[in-house]
């Protein structure tokens, strides 16, 4: 049974080096190649996932990593830290790698914010906050300001000696929309004198040319800076659980301490092989923008305002409350997302796979024209 797990593998990772599978691959050469679902109902376009993952050679090193379900994972950890260390140019001391940048979120909460105010943006991303009052903290919400972006004056003067870490999301979830790269580095810059600063850039991949940049050269820097990713996007592992951090080496020291539990097997090897394949991520990525930009159109076409989008979700305003408008897409087998408080008439729509796009646009068009 070894033997034959060792020589899959290795005729896996030949095939591939190769660009070209030998006969004993070709099974594992055409589950590696399947396309996207066809269309399957109910849609899920509520969790900004991506249903283009994961790419062929994701599922080739899951298949090629089966045999290593009966091992713990350091090797396929220390494996996916090095290729993070080689993308993000950082010392491999300075990655934290979780099961998904949810668990990172957590970790943060219970090293962080035991004590004090987490300040944030709202309405974002909450996991870490939610955790955090959970435990004991508070929570300072700054509102987006009119344009559904975050307001920075409004976030400075929020984060005070009590503040235990200040949260940006940019892209933000759920409005879209990204600060400015060299503004964000400098409120960065000087908020980390004052807090931790934890920007989660999970939808960092998606964003236009020149929208916006990662904060990462700040942790480069020794900046009191954790920069999130997540391999959940733009690598469509959702379900295979896997993040990393970057931080300083004293700060991802720390953040260590925290965890509990170590990521598996397969979502490691899924997540390092997917770092590898540019031209899946540069297809993805290439459909996911232009079935956003499809999303955008029809709004326009159809009078309904929308924050400029920069992930692989748009927010807009449907024109009746959201619990409205998610009803009537139920009734056609659609789940959009669910309310944020207080933009209690906008909606969060997940960019799916371009004939998921044509359907909720159909849908789109039905319900509001209705
Ligand atoms: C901004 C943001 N950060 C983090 C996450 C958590 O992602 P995961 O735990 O799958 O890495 C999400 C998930 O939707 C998100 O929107």
């Amino acid at each position: 049974m070894q033997g034959r797990g060792i020589e899959r593998r290795q005729l896996l990772s030949l095939a591939l080096a190769a660009g070209a599978l030998p006969a004993a691959g070709e099974a594992l050469a055409r589950k590696a190649q399947r396309t996207p679902m066809s269309l399957r109902y109910p849609l899920r376009l509520s969790a900004n996932e991506n249903p283009w993952g994961p790419g062929p050679q994701a599922r080739a090193a899951i298949v090629a990593a089966t045999d290593e379900g009966c091992r713990y994972g350091f090797d396929f950890q220390q494996r996916l830290v090095e290729a993070v260390a080689a993308k993000e140019q950082v010392d491999k001391g300075q990655i934290v790698v979780g099961s998904g940048s949810g668990e990172l979120l957590h970790m943060l909460a219970f090293g962080w914010c035991e004590r004090g105010q987490v300040v944030c943006a709202w309405p974002t991303f909450n996991q870490l906050m939610g955790f955090a009052e959970r435990i004991g903290s508070e929570t300072k919400r700054v509102p987006l300001d009119a344009e559904l972006r975050h307001d920075l004056p409004a976030l400075a003067a929020a984060t005070t000696p009590n503040t235990s870490l200040l949260y940006l999301c940019n892209p933000n979830n759920p409005s879209g929309t990204v600060i400015d790269g060299p503004r964000l580095r400098a409120f960065c810059a000087e908020m980390a004198q004052r807090t931790l600063v934890v920007v989660d850039e999970a939808y960092l991949d998606l964003v236009d040319a020149g929208a916006t940049e990662s904060m990462v050269d700040l942790v480069r820097s020794g900046a009191n800076v954790v920069v999130l990713r997540t391999f959940s996007k733009i690598h469509g592992l959702a379900g295979l659980r896997v993040g990393y951090a970057l931080a300083r080496p004293d700060v991802a020291a720390k953040l260590r301490r925290q965890q509990l539990a170590t990521p598996n097997v397969l979502g490691l090897a899924a997540a390092t092989a997917s770092l590898g394949d540019a031209e899946f991520l540069a297809r993805t990525r290439a459909a996911l923008i232009a079935d956003r930009r499809r999303i955008t159109a029809a709004c326009d076409e159809l009078g309904l305002r929308y924050a400029p989008p920069q992930g692989n979700f748009v927010f807009f305003k449907p024109g009746m409350p959201v619990d409205a408008f998610r009803g009537k897409m139920k009734e056609k087998q659609i789940e959009v997302g669910r309310p944020f408080e207080p933009l209690l008439d906008w909606c969060r729509v997940s960019v799916g796979t371009t004939e998921e796009t044509s359907v909720f646009i159909e849908a789109l068009r039905g319900v509001v024209r209705a």
